[in-house]
């Protein structure tokens, strides 16, 4: 495969068959250039943003995220050439803090955390202070900017393209981007596919929880304003160990994601609602990102033990 333009290694992942209790096709979105489904976002929101003149070479971006967006814009700005800020959370993974700063962005730390454990209020804070005393910068805000949700719109595509039917579609939320733009196209291919979002426990995005979440990539405090623009059928959310010990149980089948993945696999072959016989239906869900990210959290003994997370012997 000759590749002209290295953008062009995002989106067009693999669909794998998992043969599992109850069968179903991955996108694989680890193989994206920078290892996440969020490259999708990064790219679309960049290339938008320099076509619609919100954006020169000398706009600094700034976002808020301790993960895969700030790992994907990080990328995208290197590419192009634009200052990166990247606000992040104190408990930010020491690799994913590692791959942000070598792809040239500047990290500030947010302090303040809600009752919850959560970060997110803070960081989003610290970049509405950057943006009052600054002129020439962009937020990507990630959590309400119509570029992103329609970034996923090629996701909701190639499914389509890839698949001759779907029933239903399992999708894990944080800012519900996702979700938001692959139900839409789904929906306009297969009006009947049920298109069920995966949450979990700690996160406030379908109920009130005062649960403190460990895990990243998953779940966020508040409701994100994306959700709005989502066509979804029914919800589920999954225990943090639940989702821990599936991401177990793949690695037994050769493939190493991270927790979100491991959410969704534990919630296709728990969900309660399914209406019909199993075997003719076509259901297909996300593996956003690869597991190496997650080695010092849900592949890290300790870790797990220090946050209390039981998901027996590794
Ligand atoms: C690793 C990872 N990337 C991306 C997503 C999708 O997130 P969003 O709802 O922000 O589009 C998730 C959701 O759980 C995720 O876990």
């Amino acid at each position: 495969m000759k590749i002209q333009n290295i953008t062009d290694l995002i989106g067009n992942t693999p669909l794998l068959k998992v043969n599992d209790k109850i069968e179903y096709y991955a996108k694989l979105e680890g193989n994206n250039l920078f290892g996440s489904v969020k490259d999708r976002a990064a790219r679309y929101l960049i290339e938008s943003a320099y076509k619609d003149g919100i954006i020169k070479n000398d706009t600094v971006i700034i976002e808020s995220s301790s993960g895969n967006f700030g790992i994907a814009l990080a990328g995208m700005c290197k590419i192009k050439g634009n200052p990166f800020i990247c606000v992040v959370d104190p408990n930010i993974t020491e690799i994913n803090r590692k791959i942000i700063e070598l792809l040239g962005a500047q990290i500030v730390i947010a302090t303040k955390s809600d009752e919850n454990g959560n970060y997110v209020l803070d960081r989003i804070q610290i970049v509405k202070d950057y943006i009052s005393k600054h002129k020439n910068v962009y937020w990507t805000n990630q959590y309400q900017n119509r570029y992103v949700w329609k970034a996923y719109f090629s996701l909701g595509e190639e499914l389509c393209n890839e698949m001759e039917e779907i029933n239903y579609v399992f999708v894990a939320v944080s800012t519900c981007g996702t979700l938001a733009g692959t139900s839409r196209k789904i929906k306009e291919h297969f009006p009947n596919c049920r298109i069920i979002a995966v949450d979990i426990a700690g996160s406030q995005i379908f109920e009130k929880s005062n649960r403190q979440k460990h895990i990243s990539g998953i779940g966020t405090g508040f409701v994100p304003q994306n959700l709005q623009h989502a066509k979804y059928d029914d919800f589920i959310i999954i225990d943090e160990s639940d989702a821990i010990s599936e991401c177990r149980n793949l690695l037994l089948k050769g493939i190493m994601v991270g927790a979100s993945s491991g959410a969704v696999a534990y919630a296709i072959q728990n969900y309660g609602g399914y209406s019909e016989d199993l075997q003719t239906k076509k259901i297909v869900r996300l593996f956003p990102d690869r597991g190496e990210r997650y080695l010092d959290t849900i592949y890290n003994k300790e870790w797990c033990n220090k946050v209390g997370i039981d998901i027996g012997l590794l």
